[in-house]
């Protein structure tokens, strides 16, 4: 249960209200003393992931890459098999970026991810709730001075820096010079790799200096790229997906009007336009899926329901 004197996570709630979910904005947490993300803990909470019998993904809930040292040697699978925990050990001395996803199905790790979800939560108000799709905790464990490409995610998200630091650079995703609709679509619809970096306007980056104790939040298809300092990292990302129809679906509207020619409307920009859109495509997707004998939404594996299961669980807290 969430402490009522010090929460996991915490905000001004002024700063919040009006930057939720539109621009960066500092958040303050309190994980940083917590001996569940200390190294050893880690080493181990990395070799329960690896030793999953059924991951979220099909390749495995662990991600690594050693950059270019080593490029080339990185099959996931391999990963899961191996000895994971070397790999954290020796951190210090490489080049290596360890993503470990879902880490709340650990036992520990659950109890804090419930903590920030139900701060977050008290800040959004729990309708939101109705819109998202499922919440997700990610640990990222990095190597000193290692360096996180610009792009963006489809996650609405708060990183929170546990060890060590990193600049964050983060550019408001509506300033269309920086991110053309064009870039939204295809992110959406093509390639998840859509969204280019532009030097020229390096200078409109929000920059955070994340340290223990620090985190951004970063609202959905916000650019970012990020520098470790000269020190082993580590950060929690706590963060969840929209439903379809409150986000995406606009894009993939937009990205099959375009094509006819027309120059749709960003959402956001018209409401109700966005309302139709978005139900319209609903039933598209729904009629496609029904053809195509897709899994809906109901019919989603163990592994997801697990995540309807906490969704009702915060909503009765
Ligand atoms: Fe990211």
């Amino acid at each position: 249960m969430p402490t009522a004197s010090k929460p996991a996570l915490q905000c001004d709630p002024e700063i919040f209200s009006r930057n939720f979910n539109r621009l960066p904005h500092e958040v303050q947490h309190a994980l940083s003393d917590n001996p569940l993300f200390q190294l050893p803990a880690l080493a181990k909470l990395a070799q329960q992931v690896a030793a999953r019998e059924n991951p979220h993904h099909s390749k495995g809930d662990i991600h690594v890459d050693q950059g270019k040292a080593i490029s080339g040697k990185t099959d996931l699978r391999e990963w899961a098999k191996g000895d994971i925990a070397n790999l954290i050990n020796q951190i210090e001395s490489g080049q290596t970026w360890i993503i470990l996803k879902h880490i709340e199905r650990e036992p520990g790790y659950r109890e804090v991810f419930e903590n920030c979800i139900c701060d977050i939560l008290n800040l959004t108000g729990k309708k939101i709730l109705e819109d998202i799709k499922w919440f997700e905790a990610i640990l990222f464990i990095t190597s000193p001075n290692r360096v996180t490409d610009y792009h963006i995610d489809r996650e609405c998200s708060w990183l929170l820096q546990i060890q060590g630091d990193k600049d964050m650079h983060l550019f408001d995703r509506s300033d269309k010079d920086i991110l053309p609709d064009e870039e939204l679509e295809n992110y959406w619809m093509v390639n998840n790799l859509s969204a280019v970096y532009k030097p020229q306007y390096e200078s409109r980056a929000l920059v955070y200096h994340l340290r223990p104790g620090i985190g951004v939040h970063s609202p959905v298809n916000t650019p970012h790229w990020l520098q470790n300092g000269n020190n082993v990292s580590v950060s929690l990302n706590i963060n969840f997906q929209f439903h379809e129809h409150a986000w995406e679906n606009l894009f993939k509207v937009n990205y099959y009007l375009r094509r006819t020619g027309l120059k749709p409307s960003p959402p956001g920009k018209y409401p109700f336009i966005d309302h139709i859109k978005s139900k319209f495509y609903t039933v598209f997707q729904d009629v496609r899926r029904s053809i195509n004998r897709s899994p809906s939404v109901s019919e989603q594996n163990e592994a997801r329901q697990h995540y309807h299961r906490i969704v009702e669980t915060l909503a009765s807290r």
